[in-house]
């Protein structure tokens, strides 16, 4: 059973902004969802149509299995929404914010109890506990924040863009405690990340928005499958030569979108075969020193640049 699905959904905002236009979304059950997109794109248009905070202009939402705009009072009770602001109360204690949660969803105490220190467990906060909240760290007061939300054990939680402003390490932390959630509860989480590689390590299903639509949605292999083939790694001694030599390879007449990765110029090219015979001989005959060249699996990011990068609309999700 899908736990979201969303019909032809359209926003339009009074000032005209279309900020969504007949986007069509299935999340599972159980499942770790993304939403990436550029800014603007719609996602935070979407979680406050999805969490029931603005009506949709038309379109349908089904969210495990009843209309939102038909119950939204249900569906506000199988669901939990982390919004990017911390909602902590620092005045409150780590404990007293997690029992205050649980009055607020009125959770029995006993019940309370049990899930409390399980959650403090996977977030990791018994070493907080003795602390003072208001002392705590962005990442830490973002992982009593998701823990809060977990207290009434939401059937959906909704993410948006959990791990901002978090360092590598929080961020990975951050991860397996999701990961722990999905795993241990059966929750669906929908997130929103501009981090491509979170979506790339945490998500069972992508989906790539832009301009209120959807361009691509699937697995990280399926939305792989859409570039497969047809990228071109060129390996130079340095950044400064492979930006130098980005402009001139972006603008050979075969190339759909380019970017420097590291060392390299990747290529995203209509013929792979081709491009490789094409673009190794013109760097031979211009005496450009490189250190390698070869035909590579395109990376969520190199997805994301052909999706999202071209001005002409690829729409449709069938990958
Ligand atoms: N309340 C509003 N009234 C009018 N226009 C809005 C409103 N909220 C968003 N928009 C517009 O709708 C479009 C989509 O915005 P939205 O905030 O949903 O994008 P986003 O993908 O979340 O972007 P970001 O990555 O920057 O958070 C934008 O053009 C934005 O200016
Ligand atoms: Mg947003």
């Amino acid at each position: 059973m899908l736990a979201i699905e969303t019909h032809e959904l359209v926003k339009q905002y009074k000032n005209g902004v279309r900020a969504l236009d007949n986007l069509n979304l299935e999340v599972n059950k159980g499942e770790i969802f993304s939403l990436l997109g550029p800014n603007g794109a719609g996602k935070s248009s979407l979680i406050n149509i999805l969490t029931t905070f603005y009506k949709p202009t038309s379109g349908n939402v089904t969210m495990l299995g009843k209309d939102i705009c038909k119950e939204p009072a249900w569906v506000r009770t199988q669901i939990a929404c982390v919004a990017q602001h911390i909602s902590i109360d620092e005045h409150l204690s780590l404990m007293e914010n997690m029992t205050f949660q649980s009055r607020l969803y009125k959770v029995e105490p006993k019940v309370a109890k049990i899930r409390i220190n399980s959650l403090i467990d996977i977030f990791e906060l018994s070493r907080y506990l003795k602390y003072p909240t208001a002392s705590y760290s962005g990442g830490v007061k973002r992982r009593l924040d998701i823990a809060m939300n977990m207290v009434s054990i939401p059937k959906i939680l909704f993410l948006d863009e959990p791990t901002v402003g978090m360092d590598v390490m929080s961020r990975k932390a951050m991860w397996e405690m999701l990961l722990k959630i999905r795993d241990e509860y059966g929750t669906t989480i929908f997130l929103t990340t501009h981090y491509l590689e979170e979506a790339d390590r945490l998500s069972d299903t992508i989906c790539i928005m832009k301009n209120g639509k959807e361009v691509a949605q699937g697995t990280l292999e399926s939305l792989r499958g859409y570039i497969r083939q047809n990228m071109l790694c060129i390996v130079f001694p340095n950044t400064r030569e492979a930006k130098k030599y980005k402009g001139i390879l972006e603008n050979m007449e075969f190339t759909k979108f380019a970017g420097v990765r590291g060392n390299s110029v990747v290529l995203g090219v209509e013929d792979s075969r081709n491009s490789f015979t094409i673009v190794n001989k013109w760097l031979l005959e211009h005496h450009v020193a490189f250190d390698a060249i070869e035909i590579v699996e395109p990376s969520l990011e190199d997805v994301f640049l052909a999706l999202t990068s071209s001005e002409e609309n690829r729409g449709g999700r069938g990958l």
